[in-house]
């Protein structure tokens, strides 16, 4: 085990043992549905820094997998939608955390009559070697803890995650990134790496990573700010800004012309006619939005046509449309 995968290591066995409010975290409000209520110590032990439940991947009872577990909320978030013995897999190389998140879903018994702590199988396992059959997941995800790999580590994990899922099944992840160049003394901090401050990549490095294990198609569904680091309080000379996305990245085969990356940009045609088909699969209904991939989105702008409205990435993508 190399330095700052002990330093991780240490770092959240602390975690687990003393919870840190402070660690991770975001703006996203703490969801709960009608009969899901979350236990104040999963929240004080929410280390991840958006969310990676969303309802529109969790249709027809998917099998879960859950990798970096934490306090336990996300695998209870997943679990209300599927209620099946052992319907969540949840994976931590910490013993201590797996301790605390066997420990917080009793309290979550107690809250929620809906709910057992075997609809969760929680397995002492490391994302750059799960202990998961292959083509066997239907929604992998993580939150919060890739970002803390470096290069060769965040390869093999993201290869597991694409190992393990079925076909068209999906990655679904949250994780800060910076746009920002990073100097040496901030990315080989150990433990600032570990505390999810200075392994973050830029967006479209973090995106190549996934489009280079295969993943087909990649949707980001958000991008909120994070943190800042500061001269006054970490080895830097300028304000680095970091932000946090959530992205889902989908086991679908790679298209001949490369992957389709979708970060919310959208086509309008407003044209003479009732609509508009660019012969490639997109038509286009009269002042109508139709959600595309940036692939897309540069064929269409490269048409030079009057008529045709591409918009700016949102980074905000939610569905819809397809290419
Ligand atoms: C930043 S926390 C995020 C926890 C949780 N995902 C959340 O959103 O609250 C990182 C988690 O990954 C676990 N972890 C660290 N290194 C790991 C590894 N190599 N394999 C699996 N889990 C790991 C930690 O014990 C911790 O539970």
């Amino acid at each position: 085990m190399s330095n700052y995968l002990d330093t991780t290591h240490d770092v959240y066995k602390e975690a687990a043992l003393t919870p840190d409010v402070g660690l991770c975290c975001t703006t996203n409000p703490i969801w709960e549905l009608p009969g899901l209520k979350i236990p104040r110590i999963m929240q004080e032990m929410n280390y991840g820094c958006g969310s990676t439940v969303h309802a529109r991947d969790l249709t027809n009872n998917p099998k879960m997998l859950y990798v970096g577990v934490g306090g336990g909320m996300e695998l209870l978030q997943f679990a209300y939608f599927n209620r099946e013995k052992n319907g969540v897999i949840g994976i931590d190389v910490v013993d201590e955390m797996l301790e605390a998140s066997r420990k917080n879903f009793k309290e979550a018994e107690e809250l929620n009559p809906w709910f057992k702590s075997e609809f969760i199988e929680l397995k002492k396992g490391d994302a750059m070697n799960l202990p998961v059959a292959d083509n066997s997941i239907d929604v992998a995800a993580q939150n919060c803890l890739f970002n803390i790999f470096k290069a060769d580590d965040l390869k093999k994990a993201i290869a597991e995650m694409y190992r393990v899922l079925k076909p068209h099944g999906r990655l679904v992840m949250s994780d800060p990134t910076c746009e920002q160049q990073m100097n040496d003394e901030l990315r080989n901090d150990d433990r600032l790496r570990a505390l999810c401050l200075s392994g973050s990549l830029p967006i479209a490095d973090y995106v190549k990573m996934l489009t280079d294990a295969g993943f087909g198609t990649i949707e980001i569904r958000a991008r909120k700010p994070y943190r800042i680091l500061d001269p006054l309080h970490y080895p830097t000379d300028e304000i680095i800004y970091i932000e946090s996305i959530e992205v889902a990245a989908i086991k679908d085969p790679m298209p001949v012309d490369g992957p389709c990356i979708f970060t919310g940009k959208a086509a309008i045609y407003y044209g003479e006619d009732d609509f508009f088909d660019d012969q490639a699969g997109h038509v286009l209904l009269k002042n109508q939005p139709l959600a595309i991939c940036d692939k897309t989105a540069l064929a269409l702008a490269s048409l030079n046509r009057h008529d045709l409205f591409i918009s700016e990435s949102t980074y905000h993508y939610d569905g819809g449309g397809c290419c």
